[in-house]
């Protein structure tokens, strides 16, 4: 991300603004006085608070807090006024004055249009599954607009009125879910009310929707790791099923116990390499490939099982399927896949990090110990990355 530098209270305070309103629109649906929006709570204002502007308007936020911070100090002074007897008078004026003087920036400058599913999130977990499946939506319904690689350039984009974006970049993390998937089932238009996208709710139902959106983030981190040799935003290790030799399939959660994973795209005819305490290995074998006769007692053997783990894999690294043999990808203990090296590249090294923190450019914290490795291994631990949801870490 490419934000300017942030107060760390400020991003803390932006982040409670957004708990503040998903508790709110629960807690009224809990209630029983919102209705549903495609299965969930929906959202019952027009408006919601401009995030993603605030984000990258320091002192608008600060503005922002201070109002919302005098006007909280009126509140308890108008309360005191209530139940104290002394200092009534005083403090009904003192609650009156701070409330009048309490700086309110103009709320269209931290208001935002809102839509009912605006704080909805993808009720399944990104998955293999997922992806695939919105990767067969994609090609069907969105690549002759919007390019089979993202990048905005299908054969029907030049006719449009508004070129359709990027997603190589970081767009759809500067967006709420919930927003792009009302965009993509009720279409966009633009200032002049003119349709600049069709909406897809009569051909997509709501799963089919977020997992074309999954696969769109899968998507945005492979082209923009094509275009500028890095993840655009943290991509987690989707689920999948893991068979390891005889037993039966379990769930890449149970399976991994919170260890980092390295993913193995095995080529065909290329032995498993050996395991490694430092993580669990996962091999990824292309559809119909079988896996080849182990070579040791300590050859890893613990193979995805979810058909399609081959495309998914492909589809994240920014390599097309034929090209994926002898890739490895590494993610880290909490499951966000953290860096990618090459086939035939020598060895692992920083500069195989694909997803760094918002804290990056430090210098590596064991470059000392000479082993590039381990370096990486530590610096993916000591700088954890998180969910980035209009434009805020989550
Ligand atoms: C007819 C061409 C066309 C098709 C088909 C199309 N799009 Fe779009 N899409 C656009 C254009 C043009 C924009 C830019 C709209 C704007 O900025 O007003 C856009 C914007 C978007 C955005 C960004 C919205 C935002 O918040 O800025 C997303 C996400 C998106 N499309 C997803 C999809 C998906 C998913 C599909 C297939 C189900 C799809 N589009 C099909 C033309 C198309």
């Amino acid at each position: 991300m490419n934000a300017p530098p942030f107060a760390d209270w400020a991003l803390v305070f932006l982040q409670g603004l957004y708990r503040a309103q998903l508790a709110l629109a629960r807690v009224l649906h809990m209630l029983g006085l919102t209705g549903d929006a495609d299965g969930q709570a929906a959202w019952p204002w027009a408006h919601r608070i401009a995030l993603e502007t605030l984000r990258i308007d320091a002192g608008l936020t600060r503005q922002l807090a201070f109002a919302l911070a005098a006007t909280a100090c009126a509140v308890v002074l108008a309360c005191v006024a209530l139940v104290s007897r002394k200092g009534r008078f005083a403090s009904a004026i003192a609650a009156l004055a701070v409330a009048w003087f309490a700086p309110w920036p103009p709320s269209s400058l931290w208001l935002s249009p809102a839509v009912p599913t605006s704080f909805q999130r993808d009720p399944a977990p990104f998955s293999v599954s997922n992806v695939v499946r919105g990767a067969h939506l994609y090609t069907q319904h969105c690549a002759a607009c919007h390019g089979a690689d993202g990048r905005g350039e299908g054969p029907l984009a030049a006719t449009l009125a508004h070129w359709p974006p990027t997603f190589a970049g970081a767009l759809l993390a500067r967006r709420l879910d919930g927003e792009l998937f009302w965009r993509v089932r009720h279409g966009t238009r633009d200032e002049h009310g003119v349709s600049t996208m069709p909406g897809f709710a009569a051909t997509l139902g709501p799963q089919d929707t977020w997992a074309v959106l999954d696969y769109l983030k899968a998507l945005s981190a492979g082209s923009g790791a094509r275009a500028e040799g890095a993840w655009p935003v943290p991509v987690p290790l989707p689920t999948l099923d893991v068979r390891c030799g005889d037993a039966a399939p379990q769930s890449l959660e149970h399976w991994r116990e919170g260890q980092r994973v390295r993913i193995v795209a095995l080529a065909p005819g290329v032995a498993a390499p050996p395991e490694d305490p430092r993580w669990q290995t996962l091999l990824v074998t292309a559809r119909g490939a079988s896996m080849p006769p182990a070579t040791g007692t300590r050859a890893a053997n613990c193979v995805a099982s979810t058909p399609d783990a081959w495309l998914a894999f492909a589809t994240i690294a920014g390599l097309a399927p034929d090209a994926l043999g002898g890739t490895q990808l590494l993610a880290d203990r909490r499951g966000w896949l953290r860096a990618r090296a090459l086939p035939g590249s020598a060895g692992w090294s920083d500069a195989d990090l694909l997803c760094r923190s918002d804290a990056a450019a430090r210098p590596a914290a064991a470059s000392a110990t000479g082993d590039p490795l381990t370096a990486l291994l530590l610096r993916v631990d000591t700088e954890p990355v998180r969910d980035v949801q209009a434009g805020l870490p989550h």
